[in-house]
């Protein structure tokens, strides 16, 4: 949603600030902001639009200072100009704030604090906060730390708030709820920030923080209390991943980079899940094999791209270990009444575990009696901590709005658990498990052979670039890849794309073939013979064919193709592993359509990588 930078040491803070800042744009670049704690006052600069903006207008005045809080925002209350941009300062201009999150009651205490003498200057709910921190601030002695743990108190909704005053500048206090923070601890010097990629050049060593704890750091110290004023122990761990990691390497974007990272991420994400006597290893499950064996339900929850690896999860589940799954929005969820109990396992899917929608739909099972698996890529989010169990995806850092990697470690995340609970409930042999596994241990040299022969299909790609809309067909495991093509499309050329059941196609969607503007549709031809999807999928092409549309075919190499004008041949494998290998070109495909057209790859409009609201 927003990304937020705190630095306190000896450096010159606007280092730290702006390189921060830079790995959290993934978070939104509606503007930046920055306030550097000078001794007398605070240096303020806030910019519209990205964070160059920002880096342009300070460079000639910029003060040498050693401590300072800095902002990256995805709009919400309030439009992206320069006077909703954070920081947010009180009335004296002394006490700066940043803010992610959405404080709920804001109105209420804006209508209070003005009542008192405060006069306001943006449209943003985060500048109430600036007002209120300053009055108890005057009501605690000058006490920053215990201004927040006030005032924490009285607001509702879900924030990380970082603040600096003028007359500390060396002491910066932050809390959070609902909303990611992290300390970085340093040698003498401490950071803050929504992720630890904003820091991860200058420490290895960080500290998670819980919900309402309010951390105080100072370039010696790093104090936490919670909301009685108790001390908290902090929390420490070590930073597995390098620096190298959120950085380009080369490529001339992070999405292209993270395309070509997923051989290595599936190799991770599958490695050492396989005992010496064919059983599947996955102890995070903390669940007895009586537990296992009483299951009477899974239901999956997640949100965009993650959803899609859930609806993978149904079909690979259901077909192995014979539970019937249910894949529900996250953001619906909650708001109906969903029929859950102590058999049902729900199963959380996020790349960032912070996601509101789906965090939210976690507690409401939680407090409806079910268990809860979160399959997740950020170590210590919100959604792991809060779930009774997780399932890392070792994807590495996804910096990229546009969600790919993190995609296929969460598939093969599904599929591990599917082939975990089809060999406790003895649906599938410890045989068909150790080969179905097997096979899986091939994806990463597929995907590879895939990434090695893209260059034609970015060559096939840029003739299409004009199109205006792009229709996507599967069936089966290829229903959701036919999504996830459209959706990377949507996100990454702007332009309209929609997925659908190739079975649905003459309920309605076919409608949308124009035979003027030969509409291109994707089709994915299902893999193998079961069912004859094959064949009922190349009717579909037949159908479109004969309406105008221009039709590309992702088919396993050997799989007959007819009437198709274009052929991406994925390798040959079973039909229920073909999700992994047939989004890979989608992927490319929507990536290659936006570099045409111009368009932001890894920052496209409107978005941001994490949506911390509902
Ligand atoms: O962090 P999450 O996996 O919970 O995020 C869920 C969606 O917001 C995310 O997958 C989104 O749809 C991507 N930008 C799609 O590429």
């Amino acid at each position: 949603m927003c990304g937020i930078v705190g630095y306190t040491g000896a450096r010159s803070a606007v280092d730290p600030l702006i390189e921060g800042l830079r790995r959290l744009e993934y978070r939104g670049y509606d503007s930046a902001g920055i306030a550097l704690g000078t001794p007398t006052s605070l240096f303020i600069e806030k910019r519209a639009g990205k964070l160059a903006n920002l880096e342009s207008a300070l460079s000639p005045n910029i003060p040498t200072v050693h401590s300072g809080i800095s902002h990256t925002r995805w709009a919400t209350h309030g439009g992206p100009t320069d006077r909703n941009a954070h920081p947010h300062v009180d009335n004296e201009g002394k006490l700066a704030v940043i803010h992610n999150g959405i404080i709920e009651n804001y109105s209420e205490l804006k209508a209070e604090l003005e009542s008192r003498g405060h006069s306001f200057s943006s449209d943003t709910d985060t500048e109430s906060v600036a007002h209120l921190l300053s009055d108890l601030r005057k009501e605690h002695g000058g006490d920053l730390t215990q201004a927040m743990r006030a005032a924490v108190k009285l607001l509702r909704g879900s924030f990380t708030l970082l603040a600096v005053h003028a007359d500390d500048p060396e002491r910066i206090v932050g809390v959070r709820r609902n909303s990611p923070l992290v300390a970085g601890i340093g040698d003498g010097e401490n950071f803050l920030a929504s992720d630890v990629a904003a820091f991860i050049d200058y420490t290895k060593r960080a500290i998670e923080l819980g919900q309402d704890e309010i951390i105080t750091i100072t370039p010696s110290s790093i104090e936490i209390i919670d909301l009685a004023g108790k001390a908290v122990a902090p929390r420490e761990y070590e930073i597995t991943w390098d620096a190298a990691a959120a950085q380009k390497g080369g490529f001339t974007h992070f999405m292209l980079k993270e395309i070509f990272e997923q051989p290595k991420a599936v190799a991770d994400t599958l490695i050492g899940r396989l005992s010496d006597n064919d059983q599947i290893l996955i102890d995070e499950l903390h669940m007895t094999d009586a537990e296992i064996a009483a299951l009477k339900k899974i239901v999956v929850i997640a949100c965009g791209t993650a959803y899609h690896a859930g609806m993978v999860a149904k079909y690979a589940i259901e077909k192995w270990a014979k539970i019937s799954v249910e894949v529900e929005i996250a953001s619906e969820y909650r708001y109906r009444d969903p029929i859950v109990d102590s058999s049902t396992l729900v199963v959380a899917i996020s790349q960032s575990g912070e996601t509101m929608d789906t965090l939210m739909a976690v507690r409401h099972a939680k407090a409806a009696g079910a268990r809860v698996l979160a399959i997740c890529n950020t170590n210590s989010s919100t959604i792991p901590r809060e779930s009774d169990a997780v399932i890392y995806t070792h994807a590495g850092p996804e910096i990229a709005v546009a969600s790919t990697k993190a995609l296929l470690t969460q598939i093969v995340a599904v599929y591990l658990l599917g082939l975990k609970l089809a060999q406790v409930r003895k649906e599938l042999s410890d045989l068909e498990v150790k080969s179905i596994y097997h096979q899986m241990l091939e994806l990463p040299a597929q995907i590879e052979q895939i990434l090695e022969t893209v260059e034609p299909l970015r060559e096939l790609t840029r003739k299409f670039a004009t199109s205006d809309t792009v229709l996507f067909l599967g069936r089966n495991v290829g229903y959701p890849v036919a999504l996830e093509g459209a959706l990377k499309l949507k996100e990454l050329a702007y332009i309209h794309a929609e997925g659908f059941a190739g079975g649905e196609l003459k309920h309605g969607p076919i409608a949308l073939i124009d035979s003027v503007k030969q509409t291109p549709v994707i089709a994915i031809l299902p893999a193998g013979h079961e069912n004859a999807l094959d064949e009922k999928m190349l009717s579909n092409i037949q159908e479109v064919k004969a309406r105008g549309a221009r039709v590309i075919v992702i088919a396993q190499e050997g799989d007959a193709v007819v009437g198709a004008e274009h052929i991406i041949r994925i390798p040959s494998g079973p039909a229920l592993l073909q999700p992994i290998l047939a989004t890979v070109p989608l992927q490319v495909f929507a990536y290659e359509m936006a570099v045409a057209r111009g368009n932001d790859v890894d920052q496209p409009r409107n978005l941001a990588k994490s949506v911390t609201v509902e």
